[in-house]
């Protein structure tokens, strides 16, 4: 059998995405999200930003021919950005009346705004469009649909019985945050599902703070692993 391999296809799907998720990390996903497939149910990313996460798991669900991919992110615009006193940055977007903010506590350094965030926005009119183009260019658009939402809003127009083999949380990276995207995920979560976080045990205090308590000292969970550098994963009892 002659085909490509995962990891040369992610790697070239994703080369031109802007985004954080090494190679190392989005062959993981996809694996954890392929090979869970006999599971049944669908899977949720939590902070999408254009996409480059997404790839990795709209193959997975394509490759396998198994359940949707649900991708949640506030998806800012350039305007929904504002620069703080101190010369940093944090973005605010409204959605129903309601204003979100994101990057409060650990806010985005001047240098890597200019470098990394601000450029995009030349580019496309906003990370929606940049998500939406790259699902396009990679033929996942049937696998893969974003929500412009937190999850306290996804979940109240989510699929009706959504069940999920993976959840990949990615958002707000608050210890609050990332406490109450456990909770709410735990709800879909499907016996033998995978949880998994980005950013664990590297330099965010929330997010391994939350992991600690909500995930690895729970009792609900086997199979607690660092898989990567910053790539954490947990297997729902
Ligand atoms: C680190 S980026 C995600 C990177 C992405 N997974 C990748 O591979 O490139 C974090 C994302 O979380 C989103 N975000 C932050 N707070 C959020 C919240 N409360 N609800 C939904 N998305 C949120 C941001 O808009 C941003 O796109």
């Amino acid at each position: 059998m002659k085909t490509i391999p995962v990891a040369a296809l992610i790697e070239e799907a994703t080369k031109d995405i802007p985004g954080w998720s090494p190679q190392d990390q989005l062959l993981s996903l996809f694996t954890l999200a392929f090979s869970s497939a006999g599971l049944g149910g669908d899977i949720l990313e939590l902070g999408s930003w254009c996409g480059r996460s997404a790839v990795a798991l709209g193959l997975a669900a394509k490759l396998s021919d198994k359940g949707k991919l649900h991708c949640v992110d506030l998806f800012p615009e350039k305007n929904d950005w504002y620069q703080n006193e101190d010369g940093t940055y944090s973005l605010v977007v409204s959605i129903d009346n309601r204003r979100i903010g994101a990057y409060g506590d650990q806010t985005v350094w001047a240098e890597p705004y200019l470098r990394d965030i601000a450029p995009l926005y030349e580019r496309f009119s906003g990370t929606l469009q940049a998500f939406n183009v790259a699902m396009a260019e990679n033929e996942l658009t049937d696998f893969v649909t974003p929500y412009r939402a937190d999850l306290e809003k996804f979940i109240t127009i989510a699929p009706k019985g959504l069940e999920l083999r993976l959840a990949f949380i990615d958002g707000d990276h608050s210890y609050s945050a990332v406490s109450k995207d456990i909770e709410i995920v735990e709800q879909f979560l499907l016996p033998g599902g995978w949880i998994c976080f980005d950013d664990a045990f590297s330099s965010y205090e929330g997010v391994n703070q939350a992991i600690v308590e909500s995930i690895i000292d729970s009792g609900r969970y086997s199979n607690c692993q660092q898989i990567t550098r910053k790539f954490f994963v947990a297997q729902r009892r």
